[in-house]
């Protein structure tokens, strides 16, 4: 299977790659002109692109089978941002695979999606904007899964002693979780058949008990 990452020089974005590579699939990454990528996707197919140039994305998406999107505005004082990059910017990504015919989309999203009333909002209504990028991805007709964490750390050490707790949508209000561990859902998301259509939120922390994704998306399907 192609997995294409855009947002790959992203310090989530990097570690899906990375997952993805681990996992033998063949990694392609989308980034910008300028954008830094670690020496440990060297070897990876690198489209250098604007995803606001539809011809250049097309090409990017050519034979992907899997976009994960990770691309996310980073923290600026240009507050247009999230509406630039969280929602036009997945809403084009979203139709170039449509164009192309990839066959599924995974999103990195967050916790809280749709609220108003929130600090983060500060930044750009970076939740409402993520919320038209998220319903882009679901109202494609293209296989899709949503994966939403809570605020993201740098944290490598000690992982598997970190459990994620999972639930559907809206569920979840805080706690937080390793980027690591959402680079590793992102691929497990992709062999885990009741991941399809669902919006999984994920944190983590050494109380939960251990499950995979898809004993616990059974489990919250059926309570
Ligand atoms: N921070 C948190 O606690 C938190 C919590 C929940 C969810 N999230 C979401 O999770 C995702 C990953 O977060 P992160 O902190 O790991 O990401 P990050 O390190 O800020 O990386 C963002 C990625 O998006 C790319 N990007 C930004 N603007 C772009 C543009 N105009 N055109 C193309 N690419 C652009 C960046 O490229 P460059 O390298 O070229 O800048 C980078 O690859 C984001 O969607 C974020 O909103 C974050």
């Amino acid at each position: 299977m192609k997995i294409a990452v855009s947002g790959a020089s992203g310090k989530t974005g990097y570690r899906i790659a990375e997952e993805a590579l681990k996992s033998n699939y063949q990694v392609s990454l989308i980034t910008r002109n300028n954008s830094i990528i670690p020496e440990s996707l060297s070897n990876c197919n690198q489209h250098k692109i604007s995803i606001f140039n539809r011809q250049s994305l097309d090409e990017a998406l050519t034979g992907i089978d899997t976009l994960i999107i990770a691309t996310g505005a980073r923290p600026s004082i240009d507050l247009t941002g999230p509406a630039k990059i969280d929602a036009y910017g997945v809403a084009l990504q979203v139709e170039s695979c449509k164009r192309v015919g990839v066959k599924k989309i995974i999103l990195v999203s967050s916790l809280c999606i749709g609220k108003l009333f929130h600090p983060l909002n500060f930044f750009g209504l970076i939740l409402l904007c993520k919320k038209i990028g998220e319903e882009k991805v679901m109202n494609s007709g293209i296989d899709w899964t949503i994966i939403r964490p809570g605020g993201l750390n740098e944290k490598e050490e000690n992982l598997t002693k970190q459990n994620i707790f999972y639930t559907q949508r809206d569920k979840q209000t805080e706690g937080s979780i390793p980027r690591r561990l959402v680079a590793k859902s992102c691929i497990e998301a992709l062999n885990t058949k009741f991941a399809s259509k669902n919006i999984i939120e994920i944190t983590s922390n050494e109380e939960n008990k251990k499950s995979t994704m898809e004993e616990a998306i059974q489990n919250f399907i059926l309570v």
